[in-house]
């Protein structure tokens, strides 16, 4: 099952290996993945491009590709992944947007489709892990009704958690989110 997210400005979709040239600009940009202290050139990119998919091909997670509808253009990423956080399994909103698209609500329009898709899929919390000092992604986690949780220490730097409870979708009741998840991966096997 590919998975295909629609919203006013933007489709959030399956990356795909032709996306390697959007993909590789964006993350070129020391703005953008500014955490990365080793140069994103274009074969990293690939890797990095190869990797969601294959999240995706497994069991449904990983980041996709933020399209604009009006050029066609990836400008940026955001999904779903599985964190290990402190010994607490947590499904993690992640988002990202090419510099030049910042400050137009793009990010925030992809994040919310991903936590309404989340939500469909019967997943119960999402949570977002945030620098300490990233006060735009902050916003963004305010904008989509998360609130800050903890302090914890992730990829070595000082994170908060903000979190979001989602209702329960009323098709996946009594379901738990592995469950869910697995199903995922079950119906992708049977494409
Ligand atoms: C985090 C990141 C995606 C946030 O990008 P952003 O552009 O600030 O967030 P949005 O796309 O939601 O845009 C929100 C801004 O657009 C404005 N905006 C303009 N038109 C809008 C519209 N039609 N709808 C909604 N907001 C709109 C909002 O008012 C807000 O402005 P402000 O920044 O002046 O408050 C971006 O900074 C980024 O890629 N950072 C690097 C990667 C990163 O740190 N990721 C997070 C890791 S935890």
């Amino acid at each position: 099952m590919t998975l295909v997210l629609d919203t006013p400005r933007l489709t959030v979709r399956d990356y795909a290996p032709a996306d390697l040239d959007d993909v590789a600009e964006i993350l070129a940009d020391p703005a953008v993945f500014w955490w990365e202290t080793v140069p994103f050139d274009r074969e990293r990119a690939r890797r990095w491009l190869a990797d969601e998919m294959g999240l995706a091909a497994r069991d449904g997670t990983g980041r996709r590709a933020v399209v604009l509808k009006a050029s066609g253009k990836v400008i940026g990423g955001a999904g779903l992944v599985w964190r290990d956080v402190e010994g607490d399994r947590e499904i993690e909103l992640g988002y990202h947007l090419h510099h030049a698209f910042w400050g137009q609500g793009y990010a925030t329009e992809a994040g919310a489709a991903c936590l309404e898709h989340a939500r469909r899929i019967g997943l119960r919390r999402v949570v977002s892990l945030i620098y300490v000092d990233n006060p735009r992604s902050e916003a963004v986690a305010r904008r989509l009704g998360m609130s800050p949780e903890r302090e914890v220490a992730w990829a070595g730097l000082p994170h908060r958690v903000w979190a979001l409870e989602l209702p329960v979708a009323r098709r996946h009741l009594g379901l738990g989110r592995r469950r869910v998840v697995g199903e995922l991966s079950r119906r992708r096997g049977a494409r």
